[in-house]
């Protein structure tokens, strides 16, 4: 049964998201757009396979009280209709937006977009590929919140005049290939660490409306909550192998969130305009988020990195310097410079890589709400 509906907020599952009207002005793209979507870079989203055999092999029987109390509230599907302009949504007057912000909202909409439309690929592929109930059942929904998500922010793009045309990168954006483990590791991460982004950013805008310069904003809260149980879902996967979060995979672990945690700081101080348009420091909403993530990856990551270690936001800073120096190099055509920065990013990351962890004692119960 696939009923046609206008809007991929109000649809059930994936393929009625996709086929919805919203995607469908979507094919109309701005080449501008797409382009940069289609950018693979290391900061920059990708798009991601897997082994979808061994992930419709786990079982999560042992489990089975947790997974069916998650399952059972995505089922029941609160977000419904809810990611579509309303008339809580401001007229946004983008002609006469300073135009440096203009530029890196835009460029923080379309990665945004991206970055959730990745999610929505890899999770219906997962859907599409799998014959194990549970994993079929969770990836179905999961897939179905994303592509609400990718579509509002098209929306929100369209009246800039941008649209991304999801289907084309879904054909031509390159899929980078990850085992499953690293699937776990990657996407929970970066599904709590959006959870983190995102309810920072509301609860500092709750505060400070004056700086809401945008009424996407207002959405975020039952976004990241969305998020939220993604990154529970996860958590659950990693946990029906305990090997996953143990020996030689803690350093993988730790890998992983000086990878997302490096890569978020360096992207955000890309974005200098947009960060003062909200009233936000870049340094501090980065702790903010480290911080916040952490605390809930203690739910299943034995290890959490130490963020407040002085040789930590030393380390950042020289990672953001070679990026930018990178990027200057690239432009001028510089190869020497090029390879100095290169040089000098990896060795930052080494520098961060090799901060000693802070040891967890991972609780029984991995369950966890929402709580910021
Ligand atoms: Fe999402
Ligand atoms: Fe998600």
């Amino acid at each position: 049964m696939n009923q046609h509906v206008t809007h991929s907020a109000d649809a059930s599952t994936v393929e009625q998201a996709l086929d919805s009207g919203n995607y469908r002005q979507a094919v109309i793209d701005s080449e501008g757009a797409t382009a940069v979507a289609m950018q693979n870079t290391l900061l920059t989203p990708r798009f991601y396979t897997t082994d979808f055999d061994a992930l419709d092999a786990v079982s999560v029987d042992h489990l089975r009280a947790e997974w069916d109390a998650l399952l059972g509230r995505m089922k029941s599907d609160p977000n419904k209709g809810h990611f579509k302009k309303t008339e809580a949504w401001d007229e946004i007057d983008w002609d006469g937006m300073e135009p440096k912000l203009k530029a890196e909202f835009i460029d923080f909409l379309i990665s945004s977009c991206t970055a959730e439309f990745s999610g929505c690929v890899l999770y219906k592929e997962m859907k599409r590929r799998g014959k194990n109930k549970d994993i079929c059942e969770l990836f179905s929904y999961m897939s179905r919140d994303e592509a609400r998500h990718a579509g509002f922010i098209n929306d929100a793009l369209r009246e800039a005049g941008i649209a991304v045309n999801l289907g084309f990168l879904t054909k031509k954006k390159k899929y980078t290939y990850f085992k499953p483990k690293f699937i776990y590791y990657a996407t929970y991460l970066s599904e709590k660490i959006g959870y983190a982004r995102y309810i920072t950013i509301f609860r500092h805008l709750e505060a400070h409306p004056e700086h809401r310069f945008h009424p996407i904003f207002k959405w975020f809260r039952e976004w990241c909550n969305d998020e939220f149980s993604h990154g529970e879902a996860f958590a659950l996967l990693m946990k029906t192998d305990p090997k996953l979060t143990s020996g030689v995979n803690v350093w993988w672990i730790k890998f992983f969130l000086t990878a997302v945690y490096s890569t978020m700081y360096v992207r955000d101080h890309q974005r200098p305009a947009f960060h003062k348009a909200l009233g936000v420091d870049p340094d501090w909403y980065g702790q903010e988020v480290f911080r916040k993530t952490s605390e809930i990856s203690k739910q299943i990551f034995p290890i959490t990195l130490d963020i407040d270690n002085p040789r930590w936001m030393k380390g950042l800073k020289r990672m953001q310097k070679a990026n930018a120096d990178l990027a200057r190099h690239r432009e001028n055509g510089n190869v020497l410079g090029r390879i100095g920065a290169s040089t000098r990013a990896a060795l930052a990351f080494v520098s961060l890589y090799t901060i000693p962890a802070v040891p967890n004692e991972v609780p029984a119960d991995t369950r966890l709400e929402p709580a910021y």
